[in-house]
């Protein structure tokens, strides 16, 4: 009873407060001021005595034989299968050193589960930007954070020179599996993926997106229809900017040359709302009929990447949080391809994953894992994680916390619905949809809003992109009996 009450409590403060929060939106002068307010009500965390993380972001040696698995809790003997998981397992070559996490090269791992017992194998992908470092001992191909720098070999005029030459694209795709049309590919987020043996973890053909569809790359977290179908989200680049793209790539059909990327469209292009810094974007969502792009507020600067090389900065740096944006939503029907009309928004929001979404009442429920402030790309600098004692609480606490969110959108926007009205019909949900007097819809989470699923945020062992949310029924964790730095595996609860 007490906890009805303070629910209740809890949900009534919480309608007064939007209710006062609609009306001094129309004050002229407060907007502004409230967004700054706002603003200033990111969370952060304030631990302190952290344990160092530097282990786990270390080069390791590759497994190429597998070897048993110390197994915490329980494997069902029913479970038979192979998880596969890629992430970055190497940060120098030579005295060269990566500057970021995001730019190690991609090691890909293998557990193979069968009969409760759990083996382990890991190979590094052979891509091209790996065997050129490999054979030279340098950096050569740069990554998202590391500029390859010119050969010292070369006279000073041209090492000047070859500032000015277009930068190669990385193959080191180091961020998914993706599967279209049943084979099996790893991924980053250029127009290169390349092909893998996923019994084997041999590195096969590269495949260009650009040979098969007008986009210059695309995400590695496609969707995936009952069919077979893949959806997934890419930018072109033109002369007039960029363009938001969704991609549709058909399931395998029986003839014996559809492979690939072939018959391969784009369903979609949205603009953005400054084509010349397009958000950046790592995920979206996808319902049953519908595919919902979230344009949030982190910039990539177009200039800034065209002038990269010359200036000698890294891709990373031409990425700006900029909060004095809303976030959009735009909702495209697959099947027609059409956006529909309805205008959606929420405060500035930084995500990376998309955790689901799904239709319901007439709307379409989004859950995403969000933080209020956009500097998290600057802080997963590897300089960064090697830190360690209040170097490292103080990095980690400078990293807004996130909190996994839900937005509602209603599909259909009545034209007569009144200004402030909610219209969101969800009753175990507080997040909000309200009309505004510009007629778009306001979604709103508080961060209690979310209920649903536990999440884990794992790091199962060293050197993984520990950045995927994974929603599990159970915690199971199985970590390489040896590893070269032989650092534990921990796990991270939200
Ligand atoms: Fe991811």
């Amino acid at each position: 009873m007490l906890s009805h009450m303070f629910s209740f409590i809890s949900l009534l403060s919480r309608n007064v407060a939007d209710f006062l929060w609609s009306l001094l939106q129309y004050i002229p002068v407060v907007p502004s001021l409230l967004l700054t307010q706002k603003q200033q009500q990111v969370s952060f965390s304030n631990r302190k005595g952290l344990e160092c993380i530097s282990p786990f972001f270390c080069s390791v040696e590759e497994t190429s034989q597998a070897i048993p698995t110390k197994i915490e809790g329980h494997v069902p003997t029913w479970l038979k299968g192979k998880l596969l998981r890629v992430g970055p397992g190497k940060f120098e070559f030579g005295k060269d050193k990566y500057n970021h996490w995001f730019d190690g090269m991609s090691l890909m791992h293998q557990f193979d589960i069968d009969d409760g017992v759990v083996k382990y194998s890991s190979k590094f992908l052979r891509s091209d930007s790996y065997m050129a470092n490999s054979r030279n001992n340098r950096i050569m191909v740069s990554e998202f954070g590391t500029l390859a720098m010119p050969d010292p070999c070369k006279s000073i005029f041209e090492r000047f020179m070859s500032r000015f030459e277009v930068p190669k694209m990385t193959d080191n795709c180091n961020v998914n599996y993706v599967v279209y049309k049943g084979d099996y590919y790893v991924s980053t987020e250029t127009n290169l993926m390349r092909k893998v043996d996923p019994e084997t973890l041999e590195t096969k053909e590269k495949v260009d997106w650009t040979k098969y569809i007008a986009v210059n790359g695309a995400t590695a977290h496609p969707h995936y229809d009952p069919d077979g179908t893949a959806y997934n989200m890419g930018n072109s680049y033109g002369k007039h900017g960029s363009n938001y793209n969704i991609i549709c790539v058909p399931p395998q059909t029986s003839g014996s040359d559809d492979s690939s990327l072939q018959g391969a469209k784009v369903l979609c292009s949205i603009e953005p709302e400054d084509k010349m810094k397009p958000s950046y974007y790592h995920s979206f969502g996808m319902s049953e009929n519908y595919v919902i792009f979230i344009e949030q507020p982190l910039k990539m600067n177009l200039w800034k990447f065209i002038t990269a090389k010359v200036l000698g900065k890294s891709f990373l740096e031409a990425i700006s949080w900029e909060p004095e944006h809303s976030t959009r939503f735009h909702v495209v029907n697959k099947l027609t391809g059409q956006v529909l009309p309805g205008q959606y928004c929420s405060e500035p929001l930084l995500f990376f994953h998309q955790i689901n979404a799904f239709e319901d009442q007439g709307c379409i429920v989004l859950d995403l894992c969000c933080q209020d402030d956009g500097g998290a790309l600057d802080v997963y600098r590897l300089q960064n994680l090697h830190k360690a004692g209040e170097a490292l609480d103080q990095a980690y606490n400078s990293v807004a916390r996130p909190y996994p969110r839900r937005f509602v959108l209603p599909i259909n926007v009545d034209p007569s619905a009144a200004v402030g009205q909610n219209l969101s019909p969800l009753s175990y949900t507080s997040a909000t949809a309200t009309k505004e007097s510009n007629g778009k819809v306001c979604t709103l989470c508080t961060k209690g809003c979310y209920r649903g699923y536990r999440l884990c945020l794992t790091f199962p062992y060293c050197a993984e992109l520990a950045l995927h949310v994974v929603v599990l029924p159970t915690n199971i964790s199985f970590a390489p009996t040896c590893c070269s730095c032989q650092a534990a595996p921990c796990q991270k609860k939200m």
